[in-house]
């Protein structure tokens, strides 16, 4: 453990607000400096949640410069190239060549995946939060149609199982890019080499691992980003219970903004359905929800923090929730752990306390599942997960990641996800 000297609540807001601060790059806020110089899709998600209560504009334009890069199917882009450094991360745009591609948006160089789906509530979260109601208004009535566009993608370009689920189609896309749930379908595909030049942190992937992830993005490439390929050809399809838990949750609160958008909120009410009874039917198994690999047709035998996902919404069975919150509070996840929450169960053969999505507590899946829990009333958890986090930032700082035992920073340091969504727990330390 980092020794650093005690550090109070004003003090850890200055220090968060100085992050995001330095982060800041135009409109966009970037993740990290040096090692990820672009506009990351979830992570501005978070970024608007964390700026929510204390600066609509620049939460908005935060989502706003995020969707100008939304493709005409409706597709998030997962990294939005800033164009000065475009070369300055692998793999840059002219790995993904997306402006050879029709429905790209003109002129932004962007990632041809996406990313879980938190966009909605992001902007849901503003819209509460917003001290000008005016304003966050009229920011939902800019967003919505593109909100509306980008679950219409998800419902008919990503069902690919034909259950009502979205299929991510690339690790990346669940942004828990190294966690053990992909080890088989990744280890199903073929081994490959390249030479290429990328700057990772240690305790990610071997590179034979990454050279399969690379592989698999320029397959999906070389199809010309295609739907057809995707449902018939591509090797990797898996229903994630994060990516689709964080979906549902959306689509609860579209149903909320669509009125102030002068829409009906019945579809998005639909949609939640459609999701919920996915969920259940399809990856449902042994008290906790697991990812199915479409390919195999098998689901993930390792649990990580993503099986808690399905847990934000607040129609899931209260059965559910409770056998849900059991694993979470045993020594499988929170009960050994000294820090919530980590990312792959203890007891696992994966679990690596010090590698990346496969042992250490990240603050944005920690928020996540606390306000998961505040959704079903568990206000003991609610405050543990909020303490626990706060104690980690305080203690190691704004790094990307943490052991979950001794609590020390791991991954890039000053990133911005864990300074924003420390300023909303700081407004926020009981409930939400
Ligand atoms: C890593 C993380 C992912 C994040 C990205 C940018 O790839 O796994 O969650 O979005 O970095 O911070």
């Amino acid at each position: 453990m980092e020794a650093r000297p005690a550090v109070d609540d004003a003090a850890l807001g200055r220090g968060a607000w100085s992050v995001l601060d330095a982060n800041r790059a135009g409109a966009a806020t970037v993740p990290a400096p040096g090692l990820y110089p672009h506009q990351w899709n979830w992570d501005s998600t978070f970024v608007a949640i964390g700026l929510a209560r204390w600066n609509t504009r620049r939460a908005g334009a935060e989502l706003l410069g995020l969707l100008a890069g939304q493709w005409r199917t409706g597709m998030v882009p997962h990294i939005v190239f800033r164009p000065a450094r475009t070369e300055a991360y692998f793999p840059g745009p002219s790995v993904w060549r997306s402006r050879e591609n029709p429905a790209s948006p003109n002129g932004t160089p962007t990632s041809g995946l996406t990313q879980p789906p938190l966009h909605a509530l992001a902007a849901w979260w503003v819209w509460r939060h917003a001290a000008d109601r005016e304003e966050a208004a009229a920011l939902v009535r800019r967003l919505y149609p593109m909100l509306v566009a980008q679950h219409a993608y998800l419902a008919t370009t990503r069902d690919l199982g034909g259950g009502g689920l979205a299929a991510i189609v690339h690790p990346w896309e669940s942004g828990m890019d190294d966690s053990p749930v992909w080890d088989a379908p990744v280890g199903a595909l073929p081994a490959v080499r390249y030479a290429y030049r990328r700057e990772e942190p240690p305790g990610c992937h071997s590179d034979s691992h990454q050279d399969r992830y690379v592989w698999l993005a320029l397959r999906y490439r070389d199809s010309g980003y295609d739907a057809a390929y995707l449902r018939e050809d591509h090797p990797f399809a898996v229903e994630d219970p994060m990516f689709n838990g964080i979906w549902l949750a959306s689509c609860q609160v579209l149903a909320e903004l669509a009125p102030l958008a002068g829409a009906d909120p019945g579809p998005h009410l639909e949609a939640a359905e459609r999701i919920r009874a996915g969920l259940l039917e399809r990856l449902w198994s042994d008290g906790v929800f697991r990812a199915r690999d479409l390919r195999s047709g098998r689901l993930s035998p390792v649990s990580t923090v993503g099986c808690f996902g399905p847990m934000l919404d607040p129609g899931l069975p209260a059965d559910r929730v409770e056998k849900l919150v059991g694993v979470l509070e045993s020594p499988r996840f929170m009960g050994a752990a000294g820090y919530p929450v980590p990312s792959c169960e203890i007891r696992a053969p994966q679990f690596d306390r010090s590698r990346y999505w496969r042992g250490p507590s990240w603050v944005n899946t920690n928020w996540l599942l606390r306000l998961a829990l505040a959704v079903h009333g568990r206000t003991d958890l609610v405050r543990l997960l909020g303490a626990g986090t706060l104690r980690l930032v305080r203690q190691a700082g704004f790094r990307e990641c943490f052991d979950p035992f001794d609590g020390s920073g791991r991954g890039s340091g000053d990133f911005s996800c864990s300074a924003a969504l420390t300023l909303d727990l700081l407004a926020d330390n009981v409930g939400i």
